[in-house]
């Protein structure tokens, strides 16, 4: 048994963050976030939308295009860093609002939780222990942000994305591969906790943005030459490349690495802003609506993030 994707959704907060705001906040420019990351505007969650809250409309919407109800879920799983409760987990609080069952936990890989929530329900599935798996990767990163901290805050932003992971004969997931190097922890951290010593503080995101950089376009690039090594695969033979939406310019480098050009790139991030692990899920949803990818193609997703994590899913969509 294998699983395939049969049905994408996302959903992205109203208000609307640009870098001209942002330039009245912090000490930065218009040009300076778009020409070294290519974002020109992130979605911030209203205060009464938890995490949860922009995963249950991301959900609906994936439902509704794969055509099946709440009640055909028998199992939910949620990339987040960013969870609305320490317990219960936000594919719980999914549960009891849209009246499902089965299994339900998070995935706490920072922005490669996607990619990780993902290759564990494609193992479920592979199992048997699953038939339709709701996959969600879904963040309130606004929630963690030092908004006087101009290196991190003019980065995130806030959004969810869904798939629906439904059992069957051919694959849908062709290959993935995850990996993480806790060595790394410092460079990108958000350092408060519950059973840290600095229980009661509230969490801030650090990064050490140039370290972060380089180490990413290396793993990127490493895991592309696996995926196409291990898939029989040439340069340019990928219809699609899903990557995490961080940087413009790590992106443009891991394209290059798969020989493909940027029109075979789906780019989110100048609308988005990096959503963490519900980027790629939205990417995903935004090519799939406006009719670029299409059923058949070959789909590389792939993610890199705090941690450090990383992974990569290849999928005939
Ligand atoms: O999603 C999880 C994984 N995350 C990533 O993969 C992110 C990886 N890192 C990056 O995307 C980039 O490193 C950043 C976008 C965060 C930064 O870009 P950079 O080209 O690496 O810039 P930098 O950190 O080397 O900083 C260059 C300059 C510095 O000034 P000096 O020392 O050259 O005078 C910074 O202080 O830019 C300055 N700077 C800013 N200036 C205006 C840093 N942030 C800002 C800002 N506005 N917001």
């Amino acid at each position: 048994m294998y699983s395939h994707v049969s049905g994408t959704g996302m959903y992205l907060p109203e208000r609307a963050l640009t870098n001209n705001e942002l330039a009245k906040i912090v000490n930065t420019s218009d040009e300076w976030i778009r020409t070294r990351t290519g974002i020109e505007v992130r979605h911030i969650a209203a205060e009464n939308e938890a995490t949860s809250h922009l995963a249950e409309k991301a959900a609906y919407s994936a439902l509704e295009a794969s055509g099946l109800g709440p009640k055909d879920i028998d199992m939910v799983v949620v990339g987040t860093c960013t969870p609305d409760l320490i317990l219960p987990n936000v594919a719980c609080l999914l549960q009891e609002r849209m009246g499902m069952t089965g299994i339900a936990f998070s995935v706490e890989a920072a922005c490669s939780g996607f990619i990780y929530a993902l290759t564990i329900a494609d193992q479920f599935i592979r199992l048997g222990q699953a038939k339709c798996a709701l996959v969600v990767g879904a963040e309130t990163m606004s929630r963690l942000l030092d908004w006087g901290d101009r290196e991190t805050c003019v980065l995130f932003g806030d959004g969810a994305g869904a798939v629906i992971l439904e059992a069957a004969e051919n694959p849908g997931i062709l290959f993935s591969d995850l990996g993480a190097d806790g060595k790394h922890r410092d460079l990108l951290c958000a350092d408060a906790g519950v059973s840290s010593l600095k229980v009661g503080e509230t969490a801030k995101l650090h990064m050490k943005g140039n370290e972060v950089f380089k180490v990413a376009v290396r793993t990127l690039e490493a895991m592309v030459d696996k995926v196409l090594l291990e898939n029989g695969l040439e340069q340019g033979q990928i219809d699609w490349f899903v990557p995490h939406q961080a940087n413009v310019r790590i992106i443009e480098a891991t394209a290059k690495r798969l020989g493909l050009p940027m029109e075979r790139v789906i780019l989110t991030i100048k609308e988005h802003g990096n959503t963490s692990a519900a980027s790629i899920p939205m990417a995903l949803d935004t090519a799939v609506r406006d009719g670029r990818i299409k059923r058949g193609d070959l789909l590389l997703m792939e993610a890199f993030g705090a941690g450090f994590t990383w992974g990569s899913c290849l999928l005939r969509y």
